[in-house]
């Protein structure tokens, strides 16, 4: 990244999650969050089969060296998981959603060279990176608002065909009275087998979230919401 022009400097690490590790770094479009996926041994990604399976690839040799695990595999997956984020990343940030701007691409080649490291919009500032909302000290209105924006998050990316899939608190950060939401190499199409489940999954771990910040709505309401018609 920093050959190629993308980074001129990494600042420092900001956050080492399960799956992957954020740094901040300064780039000629000012600050920039650095994601780089972790070695698979310790990712434990609940849609990761697919993967695995050649549903997603549609290649069964590169299957078989994801299963296997081997070098070549191990590498491959976390491009896969790279260029998945950055595909769906496009998608929403192109119809208005709010989420980190990517910064390479959309052509699908610039992704692909750009390997296992997802580069985008730094939320906050370098002094004050946005706080994740389960770390966020709101008062009620804006955990209200909070929640009314991540439903309206959530709605936006069914109708643009996207199920998140690890919807939480964890994944939503909050910036200057804004929710921005985040992490998606697990994120589902629409039309996939069990899209439907997982939309529920994250309809109940959201209205779970929501309800530890004092804001009570139920997951049945929420999902409702979500999927119900103009
Ligand atoms: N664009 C961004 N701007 C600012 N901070 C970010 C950005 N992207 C990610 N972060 C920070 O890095 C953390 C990890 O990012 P992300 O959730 O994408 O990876 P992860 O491996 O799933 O981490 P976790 O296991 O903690 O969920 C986020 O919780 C957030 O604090
Ligand atoms: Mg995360």
């Amino acid at each position: 990244m920093q050959e190629r022009g993308f980074v001129h400097e990494i600042v420092g690490e900001l956050k080492s999650g399960k799956e992957a590790t954020v740094y901040l770094g300064r780039s000629p479009l000012g600050d920039v969050a650095v994601k780089i996926f972790r070695d698979v041994e310790v990712r434990s990604f609940k849609n990761d089969q697919r993967y695995q399976d050649g549903r997603w690839i549609g290649d069964a040799r590169l299957a078989k060296a994801i299963r296997h695990r081997s070098g070549r595999g191990r590498r491959a997956l976390k491009a896969l998981w790279a260029a998945h984020e950055y595909l769906i990343l496009w998608r929403l940030w192109q119809a208005g959603v709010s989420v980190p701007e990517p910064l390479v691409g959309p052509e699908a080649f610039d992704i692909a060279e750009a390997g296992e490291v997802v580069l985008m919009r730094f939320v906050g500032t370098p002094e004050a990176p946005a706080p994740r909302l389960s770390d966020a000290v709101l008062d009620a209105d804006e955990a209200a608002s909070a929640c009314e924006q991540s439903v309206g998050l959530m709605r936006a990316c069914w109708r643009l065909g996207v199920v998140h899939g690890d919807l939480s608190a964890y994944n939503l950060l909050w910036w200057e009275g804004r929710v921005v939401l985040i992490d998606f190499p697990q994120a589902m199409d629409r039309e996939q087998p069990g899209a439907q489940e997982l939309l529920a999954q994250d309809a109940k771990s959201l209205a779970f979230s929501f309800r530890r910040l004092g804001v009570a709505i139920e997951p049945e309401e929420l999902l409702r919401r979500v999927t119900e018609e103009d």
